[in-house]
């Protein structure tokens, strides 16, 4: 696919996005969400896409919304275009999605890398939500998710102060769930999502579904929308087939009904 501000390609079963304006660290601008969108679209159409993988440079993931394009806007044009909902195309990605994160994830970049299902860090990589020093603050989520992944206290931190969490920082905090020397952090990533594509996709993603459900209602629904899709599971040949290769004692081999 011919893009401008992303290079796609495909690792046997994972779809892979980079994002791609170095000269500006990724910053989000409106034809790179454009183009991610349409990204994410593909890869969801393509069923030989059981994992997708979004990535950006060793410098940065992306160092938040594009400010020279925010620097422009008045109320009306900002709440009209409503620039910032364009973060839930990736929220509401269906397929598995890993964030593989590297140098910078500021800003937008870090409330992109939090709109994934996880997200894997290079021991080079810095978190923030500086844009309380521009005179806003986080529009695409930051307030929101940060909280919920790291806890009040941390985010008010972030939020307020503006600084940057390291690597280790984040793993402690519960933001990032693995951390790859800067060098490995692809290829770990990759090894990883291929493991994912690898199971089944329509189970994988009612249990993502099901866990982005603990996020939304309280416990009691929760538990029960999981024994719904829980029971569902038992109507699928991927089920027969994973128990069986269990019981046979060889690798399963999910055709994804
Ligand atoms: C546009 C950006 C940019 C951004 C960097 N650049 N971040 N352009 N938007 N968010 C551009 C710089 O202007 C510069 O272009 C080039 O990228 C390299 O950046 P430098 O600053 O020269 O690099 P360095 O000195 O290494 O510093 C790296 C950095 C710094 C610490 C990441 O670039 C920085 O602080 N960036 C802004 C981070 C930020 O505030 N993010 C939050 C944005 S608000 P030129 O042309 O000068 O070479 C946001 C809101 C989200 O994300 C909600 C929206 C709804």
């Amino acid at each position: 696919m011919p893009f401008e501000c992303i290079v796609t390609e495909t690792r046997g079963h994972v779809g892979l996005i980079r994002l791609d304006r170095p000269k500006a660290l990724n910053a989000l601008s409106d034809a790179l969400l454009t183009e991610l969108g349409e990204a994410l679209d593909a890869f969801e159409a393509d069923a030989a896409i059981g994992c997708i993988v979004l990535t950006g440079s060793d410098k940065a993931f992306a160092a938040g919304a594009d400010i020279k394009e925010m620097a422009k806007l008045d109320f009306l044009t900002a709440y009209m275009g409503d620039f910032a909902q364009r973060i839930d195309r990736v929220a509401r990605c269906r397929k598995p999605l890993v964030a593989a994160v590297s140098g910078y994830a500021l800003g937008g970049g870090c409330e992109l890398a939090m709109s994934c299902d996880f997200i894997l860090a290079a021991d080079s990589a810095r978190f923030g939500q500086p844009e309380i020093t521009l005179g806003i603050m986080p529009g695409m989520g930051g307030t929101q998710r940060l909280a919920r992944l790291v806890g009040r206290s941390k985010a008010m931190d972030m939020v307020l102060t503006g600084r940057m969490m390291d690597a280790a920082e984040a793993e402690r905090a519960g933001l990032v769930s693995r951390i790859f020397p800067a060098d490995s952090l692809l290829e770990e990533t990759l090894k990883i999502a291929e493991k994912i594509a690898d199971l089944s996709l329509p189970i994988a993603m009612m249990a993502k579904e099901t866990v982005n459900r603990a996020e939304e209602v309280s416990l009691a629904e929760g538990l029960r929308f999981e024994r719904r899709l829980f029971h569902a599971m038992f109507a699928t040949e991927d089920q027969k087939e994973g128990m069986a290769a269990f019981i046979e004692k060889r690798a399963p081999h999910f055709s994804g009904r």
